[in-house]
């Protein structure tokens, strides 16, 4: 039989558990998201996510062993995410994992976050083969690289300052979106109208596969200051008053607020598209791979498959539900890496900061 790998993800907001096998592919999974908790904070408050993690690994690993009618003893390794991420709530996920395996006598797999998402293109049909350029951009990160096999990274180039996932999210807070503000931000998008306001695009053309977003919220809240305050019911203010931000993004109109946020996702896509294409271009590859939550959005699948489609290239990206964070892909990354990684020894530590490149085969 080949072996059974059950992954636990609990790197954010999301608590993820998995069950993998080597040839029957993935037997069960499932997820709790805490973006109803966090909702009321506007963003991740990490105490709160470490302590909701503590309550649902095990019944959701139940739930799973369930569905998947696999027992404890059938069970020959468990992989967890290591880093990079929230310290409390990695150390939930890693100290449950290493218990588990302890009890259990199995091997116990720290996975980087990062090398879950980029491989997990491959759990769909068809699924990219090696060597690959991965484009991922998730809350946190927003990176190419390229892919020679599992372990193989090399980085070519990434976000100097803030992820593309995190332009989105702080640019639905500025028009009174809430959190994870990506989804929220490209709903309201596509009510609005293309091309009618052009927010920056920073780095463009910087000659190099880097980044920069985090002028993106500035060029748009001076966007948002200069729409016409005008519902509901407008209270005049006093002479010389300035309408404070958070007045004032209730008080422009449903369509100036779709318009903007239709800016902002064509000129995160535009980016994010060129510099894909010119990663493939200097890589001479043809297969490009889009991983991580913002790899969820529409508008930029369709924009990377006719770019890249025209160029003789392919795009390959996980199902839907695998987009964004999911015990899944740690499951499958930890199944791949059990061979060369499984440990016994049952000491671990996390690493809330961890760059992808410094992993080893
Ligand atoms: O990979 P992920 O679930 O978590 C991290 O590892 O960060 O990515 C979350 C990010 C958030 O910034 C969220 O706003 C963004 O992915 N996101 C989206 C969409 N769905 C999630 N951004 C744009 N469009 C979407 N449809
Ligand atoms: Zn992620």
């Amino acid at each position: 039989m080949p072996p059974i790998t059950l992954g636990i993800e609990s790197s954010c907001d999301e608590t993820g558990i998995a069950l993998y096998q080597m040839g029957r592919g993935l037997l069960a999974h499932a997820l709790h998201t805490q973006v109803a908790m966090h909702n009321e904070y506007g963003g991740v408050v990490p105490e709160l996510a470490s302590r909701d993690h503590i309550r649902r690994i095990i019944p959701l690993l139940r739930q799973i062993m369930h569905e998947a009618d696999v027992s404890l003893d059938q069970i020959n390794a468990v992989a967890y995410t290591q880093g990079p991420g929230l310290g409390g709530a990695l150390l939930v996920g890693a100290s449950v994992a290493n218990a588990l395996a302890y009890a259990l006598g199995i091997s116990a797999i720290g996975i980087h976050h990062l090398e879950g998402h980029l491989l997990s293109p491959l759990l769909s049909d068809p699924a990219p083969k090696f060597p690959f350029v991965a484009l991922l951009v998730s809350g946190g990160h927003t990176q190419l690289m390229r892919v020679d096999g599992v372990g193989q990274y090399t980085l070519l180039g990434e976000t100097v300052d803030d992820a593309a996932g995190e332009a989105f999210d702080k640019s639905a807070k500025l028009l009174g979106l809430g959190y994870p503000g990506g989804p929220a931000l490209a709903m309201l998008a596509a009510l609005g109208r293309p091309g009618l306001y052009k927010l920056p695009r920073p780095m463009l053309h910087s000659g190099d596969l880097n980044f920069s977003f985090s002028g993106l919220k500035t060029a748009v809240l001076t966007l948002v200051r200069q729409q016409p305050c005008c519902f509901p019911h407008p209270t005049p203010l006093p002479e010389g008053e300035v309408a404070n931000e958070s007045l004032r993004k209730f008080q422009i109109t449903e369509q100036a607020r779709a318009d903007i946020a239709c800016a902002v996702q064509e000129a995160i896509i535009d980016v994010l598209a060129h510099k894909a294409r010119a990663a493939l271009a200097q890589s001479g590859l043809s297969q490009l791979v889009v991983a991580g939550g913002v790899g969820a959005n529409r508008q930029l699948r369709d924009r990377l498959d006719s770019d890249i489609g025209k160029r003789g290239g392919k795009v390959f990206y996980p199902d839907l539900e695998f987009c964004t964070d999911n015990g899944a892909m740690i499951a499958f990354a930890g199944a791949l890496r059990l061979a060369q990684q499984g440990s016994k020894d049952y000491r671990f530590n996390v690493k809330p900061r961890w760059g992808l490149a410094e992993i080893s085969p």
